[in-house]
């Protein structure tokens, strides 16, 4: 079956490489030690999981809604142009708007197997490796589900301009602890903070239960960061300390640049916006008149901030937020958040 057959809408470009950065290093102690690591590792080989054991895939989903997500959580819902739409072009909305967030979900996860493996080649210890391998796994596991299941939706959109970015840095990164930063604790972040939250507000059986395991999984993803990679930091010389806290800022301060309401719209999502016959300009004016009206969403209590909850906390826990890191912080108006205790939740 060619890839025009199954999905509605192919991706732009069909592959993308970026070229080799970091050292391939090999490792001739096979002492233990470092029992955290292989505390982890372990935890990795008994929680693996076959998604077709698992998880009932002959559900279907509602083609009007894929992911029985309510109204309330369209951007726009509540607006002149949203209360216009017939309820053909309602289902159009959002089917491609949640296409738009499953691609993301994918690709995201792509991204996540190709630095696991990246960094299995390029920790300096052998533990590491044995962890990073298991890693790599669990992330090849999740490329699967979600692949499988954005099938079932028929449609699948490019990755975002800034997740892309924020890959390609991680990716070309001179060393193992960028690598991990940018991906266990950044993008993993946002990525467990989005699952989650995805969690509290589908009734949607099969992604349920994706979900679930995907989570089990990351968990242990972010506890690696902490384990692995504060002792690294802690044992550089303070100028490659300063260089890993840089790298660091670069990757929040895009990402939070990108989620700003004047940001510059991402080319693929105005594609959401052309395939669901919603006026470029009509959107933008309506996502201005909400924000004016106060009107917003009240999305369930418990739901996980990506930066406030995870990825702050977790680069501070690391040391990956110097003193020089902080006032580039507060100049760029990005809080430094502390409070560890939803992170320590996530890892347990
Ligand atoms: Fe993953
Ligand atoms: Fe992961």
């Amino acid at each position: 079956m060619s890839t025009e057959s199954r999905y509605a809408r192919p991706i732009e470009e069909p592959s993308w490489s970026i070229p080799g950065t970091f050292d391939t290093v090999f490792k001739w102690e096979y002492a233990d030690g470092r029992d955290a690591l292989m505390g982890l590792y372990e935890k990795g080989k008994n929680q693996q999981w076959n998604t077709n054991v698992r998880i009932d895939w002959s559900q279907d989903l509602d083609p009007e809604n894929p992911q029985e997500l309510p109204d309330e959580s369209i951007t726009i819902f509540g607006s002149d142009v949203w209360n216009r739409l017939t309820r053909q072009e309602k289902a159009a909305v959002r089917r491609h708007v949640q296409a738009w967030q499953l691609s993301q979900f994918l690709h995201g996860e792509q991204g996540a197997l190709m630095t696991a493996a990246a960094l299995t080649h390029a920790v300096p210890d052998y533990q590491g490796k044995l962890y990073a391998a298991t890693q790599t796994m669990d992330e090849a596991r999740h490329v699967e589900v979600y692949a499988k299941y954005i099938q079932k939706v028929a449609l699948v959109y490019p990755m975002g301009v800034a997740l892309k970015r924020v890959i390609d840095l991680t990716l070309t990164a001179n060393n193992w602890v960028k690598i991990a930063i940018g991906m266990n604790m950044i993008v993993e972040g946002l990525a467990l903070a989005s699952f989650h939250n995805m969690l509290q507000v589908t009734p949607c059986q099969l992604l349920r239960k994706i979900l679930q395991g995907v989570l089990r999984d990351e968990s242990r993803h972010v506890a690696f960061g902490s384990i692995y990679v504060g002792d690294a930091i802690a044992a550089m010389h303070a100028d490659d300390r300063e260089d890993v806290a840089d790298f660091a800022f670069t990757i929040v301060e895009l990402m939070r640049r990108a989620r700003r309401r004047d940001a510059e719209p991402d080319p693929g999502f105005m594609s959401v916006l052309d395939n669901s016959g919603i006026d470029r300009a009509d959107f933008w004016k309506s996502v201005a008149e909400l924000a004016t009206s106060g009107e917003r969403f009240q999305p369930p209590r418990d739901l996980v901030h990506p930066f406030k909850h995870l990825m702050m906390p977790a680069l501070v826990r690391v040391g990956a937020v110097t003193e020089r890191a902080r006032e580039r912080y507060k100049a760029a108006g990005i809080p430094v958040w502390e409070d560890k205790q939803m992170l320590e939740r996530f890892e347990e």
